[in-house]
């Protein structure tokens, strides 16, 4: 995959590591006295693959709007506190900068369509920046092959389904060659199965392409053993971060209605009996940890 040119740091301190911070993080929008996001403070390392997630209302599209500038610059209000992208203060650097460096993909992608047919949408952006005609075409080739969509290159965007609509959007971003991708809600306008083969999708441009990735997502059996973070909202604050076999483990996430997947909830459940071991997050996991302890006959109670 075409990889960004690194920009040099512009802040003393910033870690050359680090795809994005938040530091001290309050933000108002215009007209509300009550602050959408309070005091966030997150730092997202070059690569890691990153769930937010939290009830409706909690923060979560307004944080992932200041990723790629669009608060300030778009959504008024007061911002109070610093959000770096790779080491570009956003308030200093417009939406269009920090595009390239950032990549959006939003819940509902009829409205991020600004072409008619898949081969002109993902052409789209590269035209914009100028480059020459093969170039676009060998972009267009290895995205619809990152993506798994070859066989839609030449289809009208109307004739697509939601989720191949999704993966062509992705494919037009990725044609952009941003290093950080940042998706919101991509699949809560799909079924089950079109959602979790979408998600799989996400997982492979982080582990295979090394992009970094963050991800607004209620369904979190599949990713969460992708993740190398959680972060949870509520009310505009972070109540849980960090590893998602430490995080799902909290209370807080039972207390605010966020649904824990079946085998970490499982063994949250028998954590009693198994106080010696790390959560497991997958069947697989969970069926080696089992089969474990057995044989040792280290579950209490022996
Ligand atoms: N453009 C806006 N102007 C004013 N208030 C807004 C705006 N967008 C969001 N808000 C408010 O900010 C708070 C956080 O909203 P946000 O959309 O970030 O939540 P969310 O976690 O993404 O919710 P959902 O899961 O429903 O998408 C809510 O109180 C919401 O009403
Ligand atoms: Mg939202």
């Amino acid at each position: 995959m075409y990889r960004a040119i690194k920009e040099p740091s512009k802040t003393g301190d910033f870690k050359m590591t680090e795809a994005i911070r938040v530091e001290n993080l309050t933000f108002y929008y215009e007209g509300e006295v009550k602050p959408a996001l309070k005091n966030i403070n997150l730092s997202i390392n070059e690569g890691e693959y990153v769930i937010i997630t939290g009830p409706s209302g909690s923060g979560k599209s307004t944080l992932c709007r200041t990723f790629n500038g669009l608060i300030p610059h778009f959504y008024k209000g007061k911002m109070e506190g610093e959000v770096y992208v790779k080491g570009l203060r956003v308030k200093e650097h417009s939406v269009r900068e920090l595009s390239k460096i950032v990549g959006m993909v939003f819940q509902e992608p009829e409205n991020q369509v600004l072409t008619l047919s898949v081969k002109d949408e993902i052409a789209f952006g590269l035209e914009n920046l100028g480059y020459p005609p093969n170039v676009i075409e060998d972009r267009i080739e290895h995205v619809l092959d990152v993506m798994g969509i070859k066989h839609l290159k030449n289809k009208v965007i109307f004739e697509l389904s939601g989720g191949e609509l999704q993966k062509v959007i992705v494919a037009s971003i990725l044609a952009m060659n941003p290093d950080i991708l940042v998706f919101d809600e991509p699949t809560s306008n799909m079924d089950p199965k079109s959602a979790l083969d979408f998600l799989k999708y996400t997982v492979k441009i982080n582990k295979e392409y090394g992009k970094t990735v963050i991800i607004v997502e209620h369904r979190l059996d599949y990713i969460i053993s992708y993740a190398s973070k959680i972060v949870v909202l509520n009310d505009g604050e972070i109540v849980a971060i960090g590893n998602p076999r430490k995080v799902l483990m909290e209370d807080i996430l039972e207390d605010i209605g966020i649904s824990i997947p079946q085998i970490p909830l499982l063994f949250k459940k028998l954590k009693r009996l198994l106080p010696c071991c790390e959560t497991p997050l997958t069947i697989e996991e969970a069926l080696s940890l089992l089969g474990r302890v057995i044989a040792e006959g280290s579950y209490r109670g022996t």
